[in-house]
């Protein structure tokens, strides 16, 4: 159950966090107003749209590497752009399964108690290298103990974190943090336009500032989805060129001797 009141949190936040009401997405949403400017992640349209040119680009553009491995030249360097874009579609393909199965409700999440910071080092081990080659600092600072689903909780802080890496200037620091019952990852990256705030949980949506940026705009997708089954709710907020905070309302769990 919601137990959030996000006025609050503007109010409690914003001085620390230069919250603007303006600038932040919440879910669950409250009231009509906001469901109706999400209403591009219903559409059916754009769905549909969106799937058929994420799968078509790849297959368009290995139909014209194929073509040029087929005159037997550059043959390696081809295999390996097909290999490249394969490996998308399989991700895509992958997340789009994941996200089939989670909105027609198949997916029972399994409680158990989780830390916080080792989720977190597990995590981020999976992108050292892309933390070396944009030269990013990642600082740590929540020893909360909660109970969630794991793998499902994975998949969130996996998307969350990743965002917030690719979406850093090179040398910039993401900041993971627990303030209350808040777990907060802030990054100083390019931001989210604020026009694109709204949808940028729709499937397949992408801010006009991050189509140079590798990804599919799955991601957040999932994410709503899974924290929508997990009961969390969560907010985003975003200034354009500054950088993004997510906030995930998660209570430390009773049990344990170390929470917060
Ligand atoms: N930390 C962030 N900083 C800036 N933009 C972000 C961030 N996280 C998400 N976005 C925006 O939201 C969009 C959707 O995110 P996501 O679903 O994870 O897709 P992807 O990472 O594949 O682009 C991104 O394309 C980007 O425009
Ligand atoms: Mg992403």
């Amino acid at each position: 159950m919601l137990d959030t009141s996000w006025d609050e949190i503007i109010e409690k936040y914003r001085p620390l966090l230069l919250l603007k009401p303006e600038l932040i997405l919440f879910y669950p949403d409250q009231g009509e107003s906001s469901a109706k400017e999400q209403i591009l992640s219903d559409s059916k349209t754009f769905f549909v749209n969106a799937v058929t040119h994420e799968l078509f680009t790849p297959i368009t553009a290995m139909l014209g590497l194929l073509e040029v491995a087929k005159e037997g030249e550059y043959v390696q360097e081809t295999l390996l752009k097909i290999e490249r874009h394969l490996k998308r579609l399989q991700r895509i393909i992958e997340q789009l399964v994941l996200l089939s199965k989670l909105e027609q409700s198949e997916y029972i999440p399994h409680y158990q108690r989780l830390s916080v910071n080792r989720l977190l080092r597990d995590v981020l081990l999976e992108y050292e290298e892309k933390m070396k080659q944009k030269n990013l600092r990642v600082d740590i600072r929540t020893n909360k103990f909660i109970r969630v689903d794991p793998e499902a909780f994975k998949i969130v802080i996996r998307n969350l974190v990743s965002n917030a890496i690719k979406y850093s200037k090179d040398g910039g620091i993401v900041e993971i943090l627990s303030q209350k019952d808040f777990l907060i990852i802030q990054d100083h990256g390019v931001g989210i336009p604020q026009e694109d705030l709204k949808n940028i949980t729709a499937r397949f949506y992408r801010a006009g500032n991050a189509r140079s940026y590798s990804g599919a705009g799955l991601g957040l997708a999932i994410v709503k989805h899974i924290l929508r089954k997990l009961s969390i709710s969560w907010a985003i907020h975003s200034i354009m060129g500054t950088g993004t905070k997510v906030f995930l309302k998660i209570h430390s769990d009773s049990t344990s001797a170390t929470g917060e």
